[in-house]
Formats: structure tokens, sequence, C-alpha cells
């Protein structure tokens, strides 16, 4: 059996003379939690749009779940569960009349249909009456809802874009342990995200930016390349002028210092340079050495690409 959820080579989407996604290439391993991070606008939602099968590409080739769209659009359905990145329940519908629609959707037999949502309402642990009406639902509660919905057939892989934009951290972190119980159960979760603390949980993420991949890697893959040499923090020991700083982030020791909230991240050039900040610094900031954030990896791959 072929080992690849998802195989794309040379993909783009054309609007009109509009590359939104300008030949692509990747796969998705079954059972990898695979993240997708981009800035608005990157291609994102186009790219999980065509292989959800709702959207034709321009150029290029398609396999998801081992079969190609050119082969059996339908039969590729049946594998994809997709949480779209807009909302994907009816408010003024009740939880169950959301999942008949789903399962009528999905010309689900009603036992088995049955049978899943009793078991997918375990899963998210949904303890609410069944004609609750989805207006009345939490946000984070909601997003496990439309969970269950894209998994109520028992797809191979399943398509998250955005989940958790808009919910509580407590939802977030609650949204993920599902995605971890998935990935457990060999599923393949192909997930979009704004943010850093989800894409450190993601097996691999790829970046996107104007179409394109600009770099593929496990989280700590990604970090070892952005940053071969050492990364520091300054914690300044009072405050400094914009121009103080301004001349520090000048020093040719480093290969960029940048504000990181209240602190600043560098990477200095070579660890020969570790003692020339040493001297050069302490005076004026408390400095210890760190392992890179992903956020620091994305600032040198989008800056490092950049213009
Ligand atoms: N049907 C369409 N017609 C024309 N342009 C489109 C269409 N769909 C998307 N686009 C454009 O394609 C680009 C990529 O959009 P897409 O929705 O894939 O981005 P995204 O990475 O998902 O962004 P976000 O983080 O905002 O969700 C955008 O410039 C968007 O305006
Ligand atoms: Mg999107």
């Amino acid at each position: 059996m072929n080992d690849l959820a998802v195989e794309v080579k040379g993909l783009s989407v054309r609007f009109g003379d509009f590359y939104a996604v300008n030949g692509i290439s990747f796969t998705v391993r079954r059972g990898e939690t695979f993240g997708f991070l981009g800035a608005n606008g990157a291609g994102k939602t186009t790219t999980i749009r065509v292989l959800c099968g709702l959207l034709r590409p321009s150029e290029g080739l398609v396999s998801v779940g081992g079969i190609s769209f050119d082969h059996n659009e339908q039969a590729v359905k049946a594998k994809v569960g997709y949480m779209s990145q807009k909302f994907t329940l009816y408010n003024d519908m009740t939880v169950e009349e959301n999942l008949n629609f789903t399962a009528s959707l999905r010309k689900m037999e009603k036992a088995t249909y049955e049978q899943r949502r009793k078991e997918l309402f375990d899963f998210i642990s949904f303890d609410k009456p069944l004609n609750t009406l989805v207006r009345d639902l939490s946000g984070g509660t909601k997003q496990q809802v439309s969970l269950a919905a894209a998994l109520l057939h028992d797809p191979e892989i399943i398509f998250l874009d955005e989940p958790t934009a808009g919910v509580t951290p407590a939802s977030r972190s609650r949204f993920w342990q599902l995605i971890r119980q998935l990935a457990k159960r060999n599923k393949t979760v192909f997930v979009t995200t704004h943010y850093m603390d989800e894409a450190e949980q993601c097996d691999r993420i790829a970046l996107m930016r104007e179409g394109r991949i600009i770099a593929l890697d496990s989280p700590e893959g990604l970090k070892t390349a952005a940053f071969s040499t050492p990364m520091l923090e300054f914690d300044p020991r009072g405050s400094l002028s914009f121009a103080e700083v301004s001349a520090f982030a000048r020093h040719d020791v480093f290969l960029f210092f940048e504000p990181y909230g209240l602190r600043f991240h560098a990477a200095i050039k070579s660890e020969d340079a570790w003692e020339t900040v040493r001297n050069g610094f302490e005076k004026n900031f408390t400095i210890k050495r760190i392992k890179p954030s992903l956020e620091d990896v994305f600032i040198q791959i989008v800056e490092g690409k950049a213009g």
C-alpha cells in the first residue's frame, strides 16, 4: 500500500492572471500531522480546496489517499474530511440537525451514522442535549462539533483550515489534544494555523508565501537549518532609547538583532563572536543562550527570501 496520504507535484491554481498557488510540490505521509503556515493570502486555503476536490488545479498532479483525482474523484472525496476556514455549522439549527444534514450529504446509512455520532460525541466529550442550537454553543465547542461533522464518515485524511482561529487558549489546547488522538489512530491531519505553539506540535511544517512553499521540514529541522550559529536573548537591564537599540543592532557580530516582546533575540555570526558580545553588551543586558523559537525561524526565512 502506498505510504503517502497526499502527493502534490507542480500544483498551480490561477484565478485569471493571478497565481494563488504557484508550482508547489510536497508529500504527506500516512499518519503524519502536517502543518501549513503562511501570511494571509499565501495560498493555504486554495491548496486545501484542491486537495479536497472542491477546486480544479490549473496545472500539476495531485493524488490523495493513493488515488489521483483524474481517476476517481468520488473515491478521493470519501477518504477526506474537511473543516473549512469559514464556519461550517448552521447556527440556527440544532447540533443534531447539523449532523443529520452532514450525514445526508455523505449518504450515510442511519445505523452507521448513529453509531458514528455516538463515538464522535464520546471522542469530543460532548455533554449537551442534542437539540441545543449551535448558536448557543461556546466557540470552542462549536469547533469541536465541526470537527465531529468532518469526521462523521471516518475519513483517512482530515483537512482542518484554521480550526482554532478565534477560540480561547484553553479551547485551542483541547482541540490539539483531539488532533493528537487522531494522529495516534493513524489518521493523517493536514492543518493550517497562525499559532506558533500549534505549529510546534506538527511532525512537519510547510511555510507558504505568495503561492510558493519556501520552507518545509520538522520544527527541529527548520531550527537547525535556519540557525547553525548561536542564538542569544538580550534582556535590557534598564530602559534603552531607540537610538541605543539601533546602534546595538548594527554591530557587525550579529546576523540579526530583533525585538522579541520586551527583550531582543539575536544570532551571532560564529562561536568566536560570543566573547566580543559578552564584553561589549553585558553592561546593558542580561544575555543568555537560547534555542531559537519557530517564530525566530520564520522571521529569518521570510526576511531571507524577501525582496
Ligand atoms: N475564487 C477566487 N478568485 C480570485 N482570487 C482568489 C479566489 N480564491 C482565492 N483567491 C486569492 O488567492 C490568494 C490566496 O488565497 P487563500 O485563501 O488560498 O489564502 P490563505 O493562505 O488561505 O489566506 P488566509 O490566511 O487569509 O486564510 C489570495 O490573494 C486570494 O485573494
Ligand atoms: Mg485561508
